[in-house]
């Protein structure tokens, strides 16, 4: 079969990521990445001996790449002219001008969650709506903490069903690296309901959904509280056994050490993962509380790797390489090594 050729463009926090879960695909091929300036991922790239291509933007931009003596293959409509589909990762907003570019050269592509849901024909999740995805021109994937979310809201759904769901999510306030938000100590609370549960509710029409947001000083991921109210009686030990049969959720123990958002983040490195990534959401086990048909629990967003996972769902269902849900998460989950890691954990 024909591998899936996909370009990357915008190669930051989501962009890097994207680049190297589409490389692990087996039936894609990733084909350049685009960026506009020398940034450190793309000097990185380049320090890596450029183990993708790298285009610009636009012609003009190319002179500060070469000054950074970052070799550059192209520009975008030469990268663009030999692809499939694109992963626009660029920051929020860009996507929606990109689009235009992307439909003159007859590409589907698929967004993050920066841009407006309008950008897009879908708003789309791997697990929860994969077949609303099938075939159409342009998707717009949900946000970290929303991609997490449903996963494990979704998970309990198709299980017991889910009627309603009330979240917190305390909300790391930038990327690692990140200075422009100011070193503050502060925890600032947003209205409700947060875009999380808008957006859960977008994706899941029939779960009724609120949520709490609270910005906090810390870099490495988010933790959500989720209240869910569910239509069928289920056990803690169901409950828990459904969250472990999930290739991209991770049910860990504080009695282990996992007792933090920085835990799992270390945990990651100590399995070797690049950069610290980690593509599932954890469920912390002793957070795990039920009353009559409320379940509550808490989870940990990895915020930088977690869309990679459902981003790649988005390529199959766009290009329709595989019609049925599972197959399509399976095979990401399969090249993501997902599918080994959670059998290596049972
Ligand atoms: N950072 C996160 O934790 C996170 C999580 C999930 C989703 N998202 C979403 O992913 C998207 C990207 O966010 P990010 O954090 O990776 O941003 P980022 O700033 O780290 O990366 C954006 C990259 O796009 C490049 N860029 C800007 N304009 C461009 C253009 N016209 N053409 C090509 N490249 C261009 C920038 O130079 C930069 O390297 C946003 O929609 C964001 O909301 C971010």
């Amino acid at each position: 079969m024909k591998k899936a050729r996909i370009a990357v463009v915008g190669y930051g926090t989501i962009g890097q990521r994207l680049a190297d879960g589409a490389a692990l695909q087996g039936d894609m091929e990733l084909v350049g990445v685009v960026d506009v300036a020398p940034t450190l991922a793309t000097r990185a790239l380049a320090e890596r001996g450029m183990p993708y291509r790298l285009f610009v933007a636009q012609e003009e931009q190319r002179k500060a790449f070469d000054e950074a003596r970052i070799p550059v293959a192209g520009t975008m409509p030469d990268l663009l002219g030999d692809v499939d589909i694109v992963l626009d990762a660029t920051s929020a907003g860009i996507g929606l001008k990109n689009k235009d570019i992307y439909a003159a050269h007859r590409l589907k592509a698929i967004f993050q969650g920066g841009e407006k849901n309008d950008v897009a024909d879908v708003f789309f999740h791997g697990y929860a709506n994969y077949e609303k995805g099938l075939g159409r021109d342009y998707l717009k994937l949900t946000s970290c903490n929303t991609t997490g979310l449903i996963r494990a809201v979704d998970c309990l759904d198709r299980v017991a069903g889910v009627e309603r769901v009330m979240v917190t999510i305390v909300r790391r306030v930038a990327d690692p690296g990140d200075v422009h938000r100011g070193l503050v100590d502060v925890a600032q609370v947003d209205k409700v309901p947060s875009h999380q549960a808008v957006d859960l509710m977008t994706i899941m029409p029939h779960v009724e959904a609120t949520g709490l947001l609270v910005h906090v000083p810390t870099t490495h991921g988010h933790i959500i509280n989720v209240i869910a109210t569910l239509t069928d009686h289920m056990t803690r030990d169901d409950i828990l056994a459904a969250f472990s049969a999930h290739p991209r959720i991770r049910v860990v123990r504080i009695a282990d050490g996992f007792s933090s958002n920085t835990s799992l983040f270390k945990y990651a490195r100590d399995l070797g993962r690049p950069r610290g990534d980690m593509y599932e959401i954890a469920v912390f086990e002793e957070t795990l509380a039920l009353s009559r048909r409320e379940v509550m629990f808490a989870i940990n967003i990895p915020q930088e790797a977690v869309v990679v996972p459902e981003t790649i769902d988005g390529v199959r269902a766009a290009l329709r390489t595989q019609e049925d849900r599972l197959e399509a998460v399976g095979a990401t989950n399969r090249y993501l090594g997902l599918r080994a890691q959670a059998e290596a954990r049972r």
